[in-house]
């Protein structure tokens, strides 16, 4: 549709500027331009002169060039005419294409586009808004009144809302993960959620030396304030003492003194395994005697670290511990093979290790797909005799245990090179919003082990058969 521009309108009205212009004068006789101009306006005189002369329809004259003449009886004005015949008639298909775009160009009019609605009443036309019922309900059942009830329509194309809460963070999804396996794999969570600890838990029970290097305070976090803790068993913690002065039968012990004041110290725990020995003594004191168990927990610890791009302060630690009789080595090489392969680690190497706690001791590697290298996952072992015996353990009873960080493999998982940018308060929420649910890749687990595994059990039952 034509629509004029407002000069397009003006024009239509009352003539071009040239139209104007000759019309402001009388024929053949002299008038000042500056009067043209007056009467009407210095721009549209401006244009208008310009035009009229061209087609000579006006002369200049006097000295100066300061008088115009008109000298012609009659003018046409054929674009106010056209401009006139779009208001007429404003469909463009009715005109000239090639004028209508020159007027186009000349921005005295602009092609429009114009939709109309017609609106009537339909059939469900009330006057009154209705609201649908949109779902069905027990209450329609019952009446009957299902049978007639209009519902409101459903939209199955609508995409839905992005929830804007609840978003777990990466090292939660991968925490809900794990824990997913330990279940499957019949294994009871450890409560975890102390996150002071008594030295005697941390260290003690687990029959870390006092004077070990781990619990100096460089390493550990010491508690202020309550600075000691308020018990421990009285009777364990002197059987403890004596593991730890003098040894069992068979051992010698670190032969010092142990010291119940050091034990007592308050800490912030530097490993769940704390929480593993506290569980380990309440299985062997429990009502009715030991039962065989597996436990796990994932959850923080503490560590007076130098802080870089691979070590905080504190991170979290996924740590599973079996107790049952006559279990070994070869059963803790068997349980990795299966828990390792739900986390998508198809290929383990173990490296001997020393703990305080556990002997044999073995760092465990894993094989990684993407990263192409082995990298270090874990830390695992059979307690130790001096560990289990004080608590009252059946002496047939072993635990096995590993623990591995959390972190670790859920920088693998989601691709982050620096830990803050995961944990702490550098730690963008949008990141975390947008990572995706983090799927696990489980590799089928094989009904047995690997030669080379099975060749390493072998060897190792053999072994322990002998002793
Ligand atoms: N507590 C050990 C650590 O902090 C892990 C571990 C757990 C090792 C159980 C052996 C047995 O690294």
């Amino acid at each position: 549709m034509i629509q004029l521009t407002d000069e397009g309108q003006s024009y239509a009205t009352n003539g071009t500027p040239e139209a104007q212009y000759v019309n402001a004068l009388v024929k053949d006789e002299e008038t000042l331009k500056t009067d043209v101009e007056a009467k009407i306006g210095a721009q549209l005189a401006k244009i208008g002169f310009g035009k009229a002369m061209k087609n000579k329809w006006i002369k200049i004259g006097g000295d100066k060039k300061e008088k115009v003449t008109r000298c012609v009886d009659k003018i046409e004005d054929k674009d106010q005419d056209l401009l006139a015949s779009y208001v007429a008639n404003k469909e463009e298909k009715k005109h000239d294409k090639k004028v209508v775009e020159q007027m186009k160009k000349r921005q005295l009019l602009a092609i429009i586009t114009e939709k109309t609605f017609k609106v009537t009443k339909g059939k469900n036309y009330a006057p009154d808004f209705k609201k649908l019922p949109t779902t069905l309900t027990a209450e329609m059942i019952r009446t009957g009144e299902w049978k007639n009830v209009a519902f409101k329509k459903q939209n199955w194309n609508a995409s839905g809302l992005n929830p804007n809460g609840g978003h777990l963070h990466p090292l939660l999804k991968v925490r809900s993960q794990f824990r997913q396996i330990f279940l499957e794999m019949g294994f009871n969570e450890m409560p975890t959620d102390k996150f002071v600890e008594s030295s005697f838990w941390n260290f003690d029970s687990l029959i870390q030396p006092q004077s070990h290097p781990a619990r100096d305070m460089h390493d550990t976090f010491f508690i202020k304030n309550p600075k000691m803790c308020k018990d421990v068993p009285e009777q364990y913690a002197l059987k403890v003492k004596e593991a730890h002065e003098h040894g069992l039968e068979g051992s010698r012990g670190y032969e010092y003194d142990w010291k119940m004041d050091e034990a007592m110290k308050n800490i912030l725990r530097t490993h769940t395994t704390a929480v593993s020995s506290k569980m380990l003594y309440n299985l062997a004191n429990q009502e009715g005697g030991f039962k065989p168990m597996k436990y796990f927990s994932i959850d923080r610890v503490f560590r007076n670290e130098t802080l870089d791009a691979t070590h905080l302060a504190e991170f979290h630690q996924c740590e599973g511990v079996i107790a049952d009789y006559n279990i070994g080595l070869s059963h803790l090489l068997g349980i990795f093979t299966t828990f390792f392969k739900k986390i998508g680690i198809d290929k383990l190497k173990y490296k001997p290790a020393y703990n305080p706690y556990t002997e044999p001791s073995l760092e465990i590697f894993g094989y990684h797909p993407t990263l192409k290298r082995w990298v270090e996952i874990g830390n695992s072992g059979v307690f130790r005799p001096e560990m289990l015996e004080p608590m009252g353990l059946p002496k047939d009873v072993s635990v096995i245990a590993w623990g591995l960080s959390l972190e670790r493999p859920t920088m693998i998982y989601y691709d982050v090179k620096n830990i803050r940018d995961l944990f702490g308060h550098k730690v963008s929420l949008t990141s975390t919003k947008k990572n995706p649910i983090c799927y696990i890749q489980e590799i089928e687990p094989k009904a047995t082990l690997s030669p080379a595994d099975q060749k390493v059990a072998d060897e190792v039952e053999a072994k322990l058969s002998k002793q």
